[in-house]
């Protein structure tokens, strides 16, 4: 072949990956109100950084007469490039080809791609829009896509992986971005392992996509998904902003940025932000709004155990990851759901040096036998183990209760946090008032004349005893009893000390987490 002949075959090759499936099926994608898998990639990176890999691989399947149906590239598009002048791997199903099913070949590049991202340390992007394993090529599917799985465990806490779900998300296509750190999911986009067909077949329900396996199936029921969006557009953006709290791998720390909100800035509304009965609520978006930077606020997991609130904001510009009680839901007691949202937030931050600020005020764990037999005991202590295991930097807030096994686990002075701070509000006790006096006194109180007075009386005493921070910080368990206007600066400032912080666990193969 001439060289000209050549650059002609090159275009030729180029124009055909480029059109994928072909216009009838990329006109379809649109009427959807779906981008393709090249137009995605262009919105997320900036501008001429995409490098595209293997561009002209083409699957090696030639039963079911698949020889006549090679289309460079193949159903997914591969390659690298930058974010916010951050450098990201990324790949991108293509519904078009194949309606996204992958093929071994199609595995061999996501494959090539995420090895190109643990080696250069930088975070790796799916962006899901699959039909699941390809049926024409069996085993050979299986093997590609458990090739990916691999690597997505390898890879995990190495670099950041995020998951997209933009259109189907079916069968095997499942696996890889449940293994990642954050799933983002566009309303009308779908996750299920089996689909609506077989699941009538087995257990005669009638159900849709959206019900079986919708965005906001996995973001309030499952847990599969962190976030629900309503576009294209904005799930892109939420990867830009969501990336920009991140450093690039486990070797360096989160990005900081100027800060234009004043660090010492003393919030007087939260000294009066605690309600006079402590068993009415508020809600603690408002203490995390108030303390961080710009009240922004990027929360995870929104929809989901909503009685423990995750996510990630700026304190003086550093990246921090927040956990904190919620007492507007449930009384912000933890339960199974909400100690393994919490458990895997906590354990993200770690992995990347995320520092980790902790608002308590948690009246203990949910009673009940749907959360006994559902296991809370194992699953509460995941989120102990979480933050026990945890050596980035830790500050905790006790904003009002901390009872019972949920002072222990919320990020407590035992669990190796490094800086504990109470407010005057806090009641840190074994159990509340009302329970504890049921159980020391219950014989005085059936015996006493007037048995309503005496109990009222001995919650007063035990109330003054106990349900303060005072106790707790004779004991030197918290180190300072702080004015909620301060929180904003004192939380700072022990940032800033605790910023070159050093600790590490015992080398181990690993450790095992009651799962
Ligand atoms: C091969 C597939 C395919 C697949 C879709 N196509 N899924 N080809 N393997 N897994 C093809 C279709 O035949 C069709 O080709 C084109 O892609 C578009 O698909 P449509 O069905 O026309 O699109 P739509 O109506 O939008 O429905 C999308 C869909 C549906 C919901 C994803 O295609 C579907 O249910 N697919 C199968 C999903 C599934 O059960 N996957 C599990 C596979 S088993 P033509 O040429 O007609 O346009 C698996 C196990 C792996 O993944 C386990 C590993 C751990």
């Amino acid at each position: 072949m001439k060289t000209k002949d050549k650059i002609k075959h090159l275009q030729e090759l180029n124009a055909q990956a480029e059109s994928g499936g072909g216009e009838k099926r990329i006109a379809v994608q649109h009427e959807k109100g779906r981008l393709t898998a090249r137009e995605r990639i262009e919105y997320l990176l900036d501008k001429g950084t995409f490098r595209e890999t293997d561009k002209f691989v083409t699957h090696r399947c030639t039963d079911f007469n698949m020889g006549e149906t090679k289309i460079p590239g193949d159903g997914v598009v591969a390659g690298y490039g930058r974010i916010n002048g951050r450098s990201v791997c990324i790949f991108a199903e293509d519904f078009t080809v194949f309606g996204g099913s992958l093929s071994k070949a199609y595995a061999e590049k996501i494959c090539k791609i995420q090895d190109m991202a643990v080696k250069m340390g930088c975070p790796i992007i799916g962006l899901k829009d699959s039909g699941g394993a390809r049926i024409q090529e069996g085993v050979d599917s299986l093997a590609g896509y458990t090739d990916v799985f691999l690597r997505n465990v390898l890879t995990a806490g190495v670099v950041p992986q995020i998951s997209a779900i933009m259109g189907p998300c079916a069968g095997g296509a499942v696996y890889s971005p449940a293994m990642t750190d954050f799933v983002i999911m566009v309303h009308g986009s779908f996750m299920f392992l089996t689909g609506p067909d077989v699941v009538k077949a087995a257990t005669h329900e009638d159900v849709t996509f959206d019900e079986l396996g919708g965005a906001m199936v996995h973001n309030e029921k499952s847990g599969v998904a962190h976030f629900a969006v309503n576009n294209e557009l904005e799930c892109l953006d939420l990867i830009k902003d969501l990336l920009s709290y991140m450093p690039q791998n486990n070797m360096e720390d989160p990005p900081h940025r100027a800060c234009s909100d004043d660090v010492n800035r003393m919030d007087d509304p939260l000294d009066a932000i605690i309600p006079d009965s402590p068993n009415k609520p508020y809600d603690m978006h408002e203490v995390i709004k108030r303390v961080v930077d710009n009240s922004t606020f990027l929360e995870v997991h929104r929809y989901y155990a909503m009685n423990l609130i995750a996510g990630f904001a700026r304190l003086d510009g550093r990246p921090v990851g927040i956990v904190a009680n919620q007492p507007a839901v449930l009384a912000g007691v933890l339960d199974i759901n909400s100690s393994m949202k919490g458990a895997r937030f906590v354990r993200f931050c770690d992995c990347f040096n995320i520092p980790i600020v902790t608002f308590v005020d948690v009246p203990g764990f949910l009673p009940g036998t749907a959360q006994e037999w559902g296991g809370v005991i194992k699953n509460g202590a995941k989120l102990l183990y979480a933050f026990c295991e945890a050596t980035v930097p830790r500050i905790t807030v006790i904003t009002r209760k901390a009872y019972g096994g949920a002072y222990c686990v919320m990020s407590s002075k035992h669990t190796r946090a490094d800086i504990n701070y109470a407010w005057p509000s806090a009641e840190i006790a074994v159990m509340g008032p009302d329970g504890a006096v049921k159980i020391l006194y219950r014989k005085q109180i059936k015996e006493a004349a007037d048995p309503k007075q005496i109990e009222k009386q001995l919650i007063n005493e035990y109330t003054d005893k106990f349900a303060n921070p005072f106790v707790t910080a004779s004991k030197g368990y918290i180190d300072a009893v702080i004015m909620p206007s301060a929180t904003r600066p004192r939380i700072i400032e022990a940032l800033a000390m605790i910023e070159n912080k050093r600790d590490s666990n015992l080398p181990r193969k690993h450790g095992n987490i009651p799962l």
